[in-house]
């Protein structure tokens, strides 16, 4: 079935970090996300797209936060032929969404088809490829069981920055406990359908559903608790949140929310 999706938007963004290294003022990331591979729910094209800007920007490090596949972990080989042409100065570094772990077999398929093609797949995991002063890590989906920060976390020195992959927003609820300077997220979409002056129309659902039934998250704790996290920039406590909107989409499709390539500057904090 069609599903309908609009043309793509890059988003630029520039994220002040405490402790950034001189030599890392000026850094460039581009994020992209949920690519739900599939002819229905990304076009090719739209793909091929993504990758021209990504290359276009000659970033440091191309950063890929998860749902790659949506439901059987086998179409991930078609994308890989296209991600082998990204051209990043420092790697890509990518984390798994839900969908990449639908099936028992399909985080070892996509991991390994990724990993195949030098794409490093972060799972409660911290490197280091901008050197030993900029901590990357990356989660497990928040809905896995190995959704385990402590261990990772609290090896890097808290006068270390670090940027943190995690596929589900409301992970940073619980990555609270931590510092994390840039948590870079996907998986709502942007909501698929906003309103002009409204916003993300599930939202409001939510929020309508919250108040009519108090236990609503206890009955369904799958369900997303911080919608006013769909998309953008947030502060959550002392840490900062970014939210992309996503490359691919589920039926019914998209409405004043495109897709989405992000391309982020690091600058220092003063
Ligand atoms: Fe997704």
């Amino acid at each position: 079935m069609y599903i309908r999706t609009e043309p793509l938007r890059v988003e630029t963004l520039t994220v002040e970090i405490s402790g950034l290294p001189t030599a890392l003022q000026g850094t460039k990331l581009v994020q992209m996300s949920d690519f739900h591979y599939g002819p229905h729910q990304l076009p090719t094209k739209l793909l091929e797209r993504a990758i021209a800007i990504c290359n276009e920007a000659e970033p440091d490090l191309v950063l890929l936060t998860g749902d790659f596949v949506t439901y059987a972990p086998d179409p991930i080989h078609e994308p890989v032929k296209y991600f082998q042409q990204l051209q990043s100065r420092a790697g890509i570094y990518a984390v798994l969404g839900n969908h990449d772990m639908y099936y028992p077999e399909s985080k070892p398929e996509v991991m390994a088809a990724l990993t195949e093609i030098g794409i490093k797949v972060l799972w409660n995991e911290v490197a280091y490829p901008l050197g030993s002063q900029l901590a990357l890590v990356g989660m497990p989906d928040f809905w896995s069981r190995e959704f385990n920060p402590a261990p990772v976390m609290d090896r890097i020195a808290t006068d270390i920055p670090r940027i943190v992959l995690s596929h589900q927003p409301d992970s940073a609820q619980v990555l609270r406990e931590w510092r994390v300077d840039l948590q870079l997220s996907g998986h709502i979409h942007g909501g698929q359908i906003c309103l002009p002056k409204i916003g993300p129309l599930l939202l409001w659902v939510n929020l309508l559903l919250k108040n009519v039934f108090k236990s609503i998250y206890s009955v369904f704790p799958w369900l997303i608790k911080h919608w006013e996290w769909a998309e953008g920039f947030h502060q959550v406590g002392s840490n900062y949140l970014y939210v992309n909107r996503g490359l691919g989409t589920y039926w019914p499709g998209r409405l004043f929310c495109p897709p989405d390539v992000t391309v982020i500057t690091l600058v220092q904090r003063h």
